[in-house]
């Protein structure tokens, strides 16, 4: 058994009184590629700002390394559902994945430590050449990768990811999961999207999100999965690599 690194029992978090998630259980365990898919609303970035310590459940427990996820949010790399950044502000795309060394650090001085990881991070992202291009000389799926980098600049040993698709065509995403297939040899990888039927060929397991969360120890592909997301008829048919249909088993 591989260790659980995100484990989470009955909670529930409601906003203004009103039930967001409710009563969920799941673990993610090491070296896992999870993906969280289902409706708009249904909870997923409040079950991350939950995994990051930026929300607190109001019952039930969340422990990241066994520990309170506030106190590991440095193990954690995070790539923000929308990022928003002044395309005005002259900040080159190194910057912005330094900034993400300072974040982690609070401190004032780059070190040569800090300098390392951020070529690193550009190299892996396959972004180091454009070090120099300013933010918003790059395309949207450039600008996706220099986010992630920057994530991955802070050394985390989870990344988390909201969404990062919505600005990529369909070829741009598969180009994307593959290269976050290669990140999952080395990092334990949480993503939110959409794409159902494309993450299947990359991710290990599947949590629906709906309020509750069904969890999938596997990634085939359930027809609740498909009418939780409206999952688009041409997506179906661009006949990738996919698994027999399922249903959840029945609920209480
Ligand atoms: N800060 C907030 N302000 C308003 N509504 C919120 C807030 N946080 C969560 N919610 C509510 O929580 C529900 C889940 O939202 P969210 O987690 O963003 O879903 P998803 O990421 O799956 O689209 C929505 O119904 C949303 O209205
Ligand atoms: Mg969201």
């Amino acid at each position: 058994m591989k260790p659980i690194m995100i484990h989470i029992e009955n909670l529930t978090y409601s906003f203004n009184g009103h039930p967001v998630l409710k009563d969920v259980s799941f673990g993610v365990a090491r070296g896992d590629f999870i993906a969280l898919i289902g409706p708009n609303g249904g909870g997923k970035t409040t079950l991350i700002k939950l995994m990051l310590g930026l929300l607190h459940p109001n019952k039930g427990k969340i422990e990241i390394f066994g520990e309170a996820p506030a106190a590991v949010s440095h193990r954690m790399g995070y790539v923000p559902q929308d990022i928003h950044i002044n395309k005005n502000f002259p900040v080159s795309a190194r910057d912005v994945v330094l900034m993400g060394r300072l974040q982690k650090q609070r401190k004032f001085r780059y070190s040569n430590q800090d300098h390392f990881q951020v070529q690193k991070a550009l190299e892996t992202m396959e972004m180091w050449e454009y070090r120099g291009y300013r933010m918003d000389e790059l395309s949207g799926g450039q600008r996706q990768r220099i986010f992630i980098a920057r994530a991955l600049a802070t050394e985390p040993d989870i990344l988390i990811l909201d969404e990062p698709t919505a600005s990529l065509d369909t070829p741009g995403h598969n180009m994307f999961y593959g290269l976050l297939k290669e990140l999952n040899h080395t990092l334990t990888i949480v993503l939110a999207s959409h794409d159902v039927m494309l993450l299947s060929s990359y991710v290990k397991s599947v949590a629906c999100v709906n309020q509750t969360v069904h969890y999938h120890d596997s990634a085939e592909i359930t027809e609740e999965m498909m009418d939780m997301v409206h999952c688009p008829v041409e997506v179906i048919a661009h006949g990738l690599p996919h698994r027999v249909l399922k249903t959840h088993k029945t609920e209480s």
